[in-house]
């Protein structure tokens, strides 16, 4: 879910309403926008922003918007936020989710009408109680804090109260200083054309916002928080003349590529500086490294482990993050957990690394966004610098993640004294390729778009490849089956043969990653497996005499150990223009949303 806030002399209710348009890739089921003077204006839909008028008010200086993803309750007008009292005068936007709502709904019930199905509606009410009291919007939303479990970034205004008061537990909230202005955002995607420069709030803080102050309380005691610049703007955060954000992201990848390695390699290509303090007699003691993620970062994560395991000699195991348990007896401190997330707010991961750090593990994240929670609760973070995503379907934040472990991967084989110094240098290289190697598939496109328009309408998709090839093929069904809502499924390529082969029949297009020649030549063999059951095969490979007789052949440049990242930029084209024939909504496929905050 997202959140917008505004306090300043412009149209309130307009600043709002655009707001949520920037916020939309975080939910759009429903939307809603409070307007806070005198009196409080209100207007809440169900379905995407675009639904909503933006309300008007002419006393209104204060504003806050949600745009929601449905936990609690059907996405309905009704649940749609903010979310009111009895009197009507106090307004609540919330993301997370609040534990406790069904015993405080209980107690609040006696005295108070319920109108939603959400958890967000007791907070409105709890503050109601206390604002009975005679205290200020600040003390009541203090005091309902300290009733309330769970995780939560809530806004609050009152009628004839000045300013937000805005609280955060977990979820994430920060304000945004323009000259004239203070905004409010669970990211600064929300504000973005206004300001870059930003405050992030810390867990437990909660603040209140007027036109000409900003206070700041931890505990209930005054904190300062530093103030940032972020270095991207509305720009980096618009669709650029793309018809949408996905496809405009498939064709950033060079330039996020660059800037992922950009200072980190040195001039002959032989060493590596991540900027991580990360001390080498630990690299050298760590008995395993443990990858938590969800999602397309989760096969990040199985490229990583393909690459540590091989060249840093080090055991590796990858776990999807809400399935994740630091189990059994090994010594915490000699194993190194690593959180792979774009947006470091998944619920899902954050759990998981909360978890490892209770454990005593080491904890490292790999991350795109700054001042995200991860980077907080981890001791380290690496940030993977592909620029804002805002599609739902991730594309460049996938091959800035990759290039990103490779880069660790040199670090540690260094350090542990496992990578030779020319193998150091052909993965250095081949990531110093990758951008160039990108750009030449991004240029056939049209070939890419035309093989999509043929293979649209098949019944289902396979995608098989093995070794750093095989999580590239997961990814690869994952982004077809995310926006074109097609049945897509990566396998192991020597694993069709014991079962997903029975599915294969003439109308299932087999799509084979033939990235590396050892691996590939076996995989040809499964190939002809499919070729036998008459259904068509799409070979993505550097060598095209690799196999002769596929139907359709990608070819892509040679780009040593990171070749199935050139694979897999061909196959987002693919998915792309498949879901784009089918007129899907590819920014933001049904029931998905691009940061889940909740598990
Ligand atoms: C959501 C998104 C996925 C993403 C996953 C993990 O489910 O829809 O595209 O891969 O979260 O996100 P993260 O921000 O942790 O990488």
């Amino acid at each position: 879910c997202g959140i917008i806030g505004y306090i300043g002399p412009d149209n309130t209710g307009r600043i709002v309403h655009q707001g949520l348009k920037n916020l939309e890739y975080r939910g759009y089921d429903s939307a809603g926008i409070a307007l806070t003077g005198e009196t409080l204006t209100l207007a809440k839909t169900e379905g995407e922003v675009d639904e909503l008028t933006a309300p008007q008010s002419a006393d209104a200086t204060i504003g806050i918007g949600h745009t929601r993803w449905s936990t609690h309750g059907e996405p309905t007008e009704t649940n749609a936020h903010p979310h009111t009292d009895c009197t009507g005068e106090i307004a609540v936007v919330h993301n997370g989710i609040i534990e406790n709502y069904d015993a405080l709904k209980r107690e609040l019930s006696e005295q108070h009408v319920f109108q939603s199905e959400t958890d967000t509606e007791v907070i409105p009410h709890l503050i109601e109680t206390h604002l009975a009291d005679g205290i200020s919007l600040l003390s009541a939303v203090q005091r309902t804090t300290k009733q309330l479990e769970g995780s939560y970034a809530i806004a609050a205004t009152a009628a004839g109260h000045d300013g937000i008061v805005v609280a955060r537990e977990d979820s994430p909230l920060l304000i945004g200083h323009s000259d004239s202005a203070t905004f409010i955002g669970s990211d600064a995607t929300a504000f973005i054309e206004h300001t870059n420069r930003v405050t992030y709030l810390e867990s437990g803080d909660i603040a209140h916002l007027t036109t000409d102050d900003i206070a700041i309380y931890n505990d209930g005691e005054p904190v300062e928080r530093p103030t940032d610049t972020l270095d991207w703007d509305a720009e980096a955060a618009g669709k650029s003349g793309y018809e949408h954000y996905m496809l405009k992201e498939i064709h950033e990848q060079p330039r996020a590529l660059r800037q992922a390695i950009s200072g980190r390699i040195d001039d002959l290509a032989t060493s590596v500086d991540l900027e991580v303090d990360l001390p080498t007699e630990y690299l050298q003691s760590i008995e395993e490294i443990q990858i938590i993620a969800c999602g397309t970062s989760y096969h990040a994560g199985l490229y990583a482990k393909e690459l540590l395991e091989t060249h840093a000699e080090v055991p590796v195991t990858v776990h999807i993050a809400s399935e994740y348990e630091f189990r059994g007896d090994r010594d915490p401190w000699r194993t190194l957990v690593l959180a792979i997330t774009q947006s470091g707010e998944t619920a899902d991961t954050l759990s998981a690394l909360r978890e490892a750090i209770r454990a005593g593990a080491r904890t490292l994240a790999l991350t795109n966004t700054l001042g995200s929670t991860v980077t907080r609760e981890a001791d380290d973070t690496i940030f993977i610098r592909a620029g804002p995503e805002i599609g739902v379907a991730a594309t460049k934040t996938f091959v800035s993640q990759v290039a990103t472990a490779t880069l660790l991967t040199v670090y540690l084989g260094q350090v542990r004294e496992t990578l030779t110094s020319q193998a150091a240098t052909e993965f250095l290289e081949s990531l110093r390729d990758l951008p160039g190697a990108v750009q030449q598939v991004l240029d056939q496109e049209p070939t890419i778009k035309r093989a999509a328009k043929t293979y649209a309408d098949s019944k289902a998709f396979f995608y098989v490849g093995r070794k750093t090839g095989y999580p590239v093929a997961l990814e690869s069904a994952l982004k077809l089956k995310e926006i074109s809502y097609d049945h897509a499924e990566g396998f192991a390529a020597g694993e069709l043969k014991h079962g997903p082969l029975a599915l294969v029949t003439p109308d299932t297009p087999v799509i084979a990653i033939l990235t590396d020649q050892a691996a590939a030549e076996k995989t040809v063999n499964n190939v002809k497996e499919v070729e036998s059951r008459g259904a068509a095969v799409i070979g993505v490979a550097s060598d095209p005499a690799i196999t002769t007789n596929v139907d359709t052949m990608f070819e892509i440049p040679a780009c040593g150990p990171l070749e199935p990242v050139v694979a897999n930029v061909a196959l987002q084209l693919f998915a792309y223009h498949v879901a784009n024939k089918k007129g899907r909504p590819i920014d933001k496929p049904r029931n998905l949303a691009k940061s889940v905050t909740v598990e």
